[in-house]
């Protein structure tokens, strides 16, 4: 695996492998790699000869410096991992070469109306951060296909939003989620969660399977199912900020019409936010 920390760099090789007629699959991320990382990884082999993965902590899409001072890095284990899985090239630029005039002077990507709800209505900025570094990763390694997590799945809106209004020639796919063997998502904030925690952590996804199971057996009120959830999060020690029953087209709220549904929950767990989803149609 190829390591590349500049621009230039990066661009001459992948332009080498484009002008022998290689497809490009690239994994954007923060680092701290783990199964579900991997996931998308292994995918990417499937859509291109040539993997590019990126590890760069974005300062922009983080509302709470803390939080961004205290993000996990581990950049010896995720080498290794790329290396096992066998990604082609890594690109791991500094803050400076991704924003040499600091982010706030940098020109931003935004996203209207899916960027101020859910998560963005709690993270001010956050989508406009996550959608400004992907245009930018996606102009310096120029993909033809790029992968991203369904556990994410407002982020993976956003960026297919943004590729179909801004015309970039990049094809998205959405990875599905990987879980611990409890059915919590896996994420590099569940290093947050101190054993107690942990052991609780697997409520949320059992509340959105059971939302699920109710919504699919009919005769339930939508606000009632959600109003539900919250209260057992918060019985089971969770701080929810949503949990809320979505059109899965443009998570607008659902209506008794809606078909093609997605349950979205936010919550917090001691120091870790937690997100999931899940997917479900009434057709
Ligand atoms: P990060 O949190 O490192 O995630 C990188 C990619 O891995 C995202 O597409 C995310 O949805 C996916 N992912 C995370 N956990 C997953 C899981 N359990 N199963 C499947 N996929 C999972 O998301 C970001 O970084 C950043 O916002 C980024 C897109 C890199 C822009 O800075």
């Amino acid at each position: 695996m190829q390591r590349f920390e500049r621009v230039g760099e990066i661009r001459q090789q992948v332009d080498e492998w484009r002008m022998s007629g290689e497809r490009i699959a690239f994994v954007p991320t923060m680092g701290n790699l783990h199964r579900g990382h991997l996931r998308l990884v292994e995918q990417a082999h499937q859509h291109g000869q040539r993997t590019v993965v990126s590890i760069f902590v974005n300062p922009m899409q983080f509302n709470d410096q803390d939080d961004y001072a205290a993000y996990p890095s581990t950049l010896t284990q995720d080498c290794e991992k790329l290396v096992e899985a066998g990604v082609d090239a890594l690109f791991l630029p500094s803050v400076a070469v991704i924003y040499p005039d600091g982010y706030q002077q940098n020109s931003q990507v935004v996203v209207p109306g899916l960027s101020d709800i859910l998560c963005g209505a709690y993270r001010p900025g956050h989508f406009t951060g996550v959608a400004t570094v992907v245009a930018k990763l996606f102009n310096i390694v120029l993909p033809n296909v790029a992968l991203f997590g369904e556990k994410d799945f407002q982020q993976l809106m956003v960026i297919r939003r943004m590729v179909d209004e801004l015309c970039f020639p990049v094809k998205i796919i959405g990875v599905p989620t990987e879980r611990e063997h409890d059915g919590l998502a896996m994420s590099s904030r569940n290093g947050y969660l101190n054993v107690d925690e942990r052991q609780r952590a697997a409520l949320l996804y059992r509340l959105l399977k059971e939302a699920r199971s109710q919504l699919l057996a009919g005769n339930v009120k939508i606000a009632a199912v959600e109003a539900q959830a919250r209260q057992a999060l918060e019985a089971g020690g969770f701080r929810p900020e949503y949990f809320s029953v979505r059109n899965a087209g443009d998570l607008s709220p659902a209506t008794a019409k809606t078909q093609d549904l997605v349950i979205v929950a936010a919550a917090w767990l001691g120091k870790a936010r937690l997100i999931d989803n899940i997917c479900l149609n009434l057709g």
